[in-house]
């Protein structure tokens, strides 16, 4: 293993607003806090596993607005490769979060450059990377995006990581390329129509989307821990105990902290606790990158 991980996804600015609670429809509510963070799922996914000390190449595009620069040097400040990404006429992602006091969140997502991510560029860019152990892609590029990277992925002998969020309609020529899927509870709920709210029934979905194509599904349930079927079986991973302020980019330090694992080649059950101890961290702080955590946090959380 070379401990190289790519990802193909989303950068967004996030704007964040705090706020005491949710507004009902047709109600004006005050927030009270703005911020401006760099987020978006590819992004987070990316920083996760570049903080966990693997080698991280971006794939995907910003706008050749003031705010394209500023996400491509947060790239660059975390160490991360950053010549895959594009420069595309119009404005970077953007993406409207809400918070309120007990940490619930709804996130709304403008595309923007994000929906400018070739196909083509994203298959001669993979190929041209030597020895990627994991590929990570998610839902906010376009889906022929995700096929290109899974089957180059498939290609090039990666692993290949798919977080399918946000919901879309993922076409079985994705899911037969992917090894692991990794949805949060709803996710998989409205993927399958099927309940995820105790165990037995999140293994019964998880068994469910792996008969679509995955190698090994994943579901993720925040508090409650994650619970995984593959052909080997099915079993759930616990989760750590931590006090969450903010569960934005939770979903997204979970995954990078599995391909982080994956890339080093430790076991799926030992990845799964790098995973569950980024995720853990990243819902105690604020904010989407600002919250993921350094190798040296999850290492103290994994040996407490
Ligand atoms: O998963 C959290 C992310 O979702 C945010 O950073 C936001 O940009 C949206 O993509």
């Amino acid at each position: 293993m070379h401990n190289r991980v790519a990802v193909v996804g989303s950068l967004n600015i996030d704007l964040v607003i705090e706020l005491d609670r949710m507004p009902n429809p047709g109600e004006t509510v005050f927030g009270t806090r703005l911020e401006r963070h760099p987020g978006g799922k590819g992004l987070n996914q990316a920083v996760a596993a570049a903080r966990l000390e693997s080698e991280v190449h971006m794939i995907g595009a910003v706008g050749d607005d003031g705010s394209g620069d500023w996400l491509k040097d947060v790239v660059t400040r975390e160490g991360i490769r950053s010549d895959g990404i594009a420069t595309a006429r119009g404005t970077s992602g953007t993406a409207l979060i809400e918070v309120d006091a007990s940490g619930e969140n709804r996130i709304i997502v403008i595309p923007g450059a994000n929906d400018q991510v070739s196909p083509a560029d994203v298959a001669d860019h993979l190929k041209a990377l030597s020895a990627v152990d994991v590929i990570l892609t998610q839902g906010e590029v376009p889906i022929e995006v995700m096929i290109a990277a899974a089957e180059t992925g498939k290609k090039i002998g990666a692993q290949v990581v798919v977080n399918p969020a946000p919901v879309r309609d993922y076409p079985k020529e994705l899911l037969t390329n992917v090894d692991i899927l990794v949805p949060n509870e709803h996710e998989a709920q409205e993927l399958t129509g099927m309940p995820t709210s105790n165990m037995v029934d999140a293994v019964e979905a998880a068994q469910a989307l792996q008969e679509r194509g995955p190698g090994c599904v994943i579901i993720t349930r925040g508090e409650k821990g994650a619970v995984w079927s593959s052909a080997e079986g099915s079993g759930q991973a616990a989760a750590f105990k931590v006090s969450a302020v903010d569960t934005v980019a939770a979903g997204d330090a979970f995954c990078g902290g599995l391909a982080a694992g994956l890339a080093r080649g430790v076991s799926l059950a030992e990845a799964l606790r790098w995973a569950s101890a980024a995720g853990a961290i990243a819902a105690t702080g604020r904010g989407a990158v600002p919250s993921l955590p350094s190798l040296a946090q999850v290492t103290e959380l994994l040996e407490r």
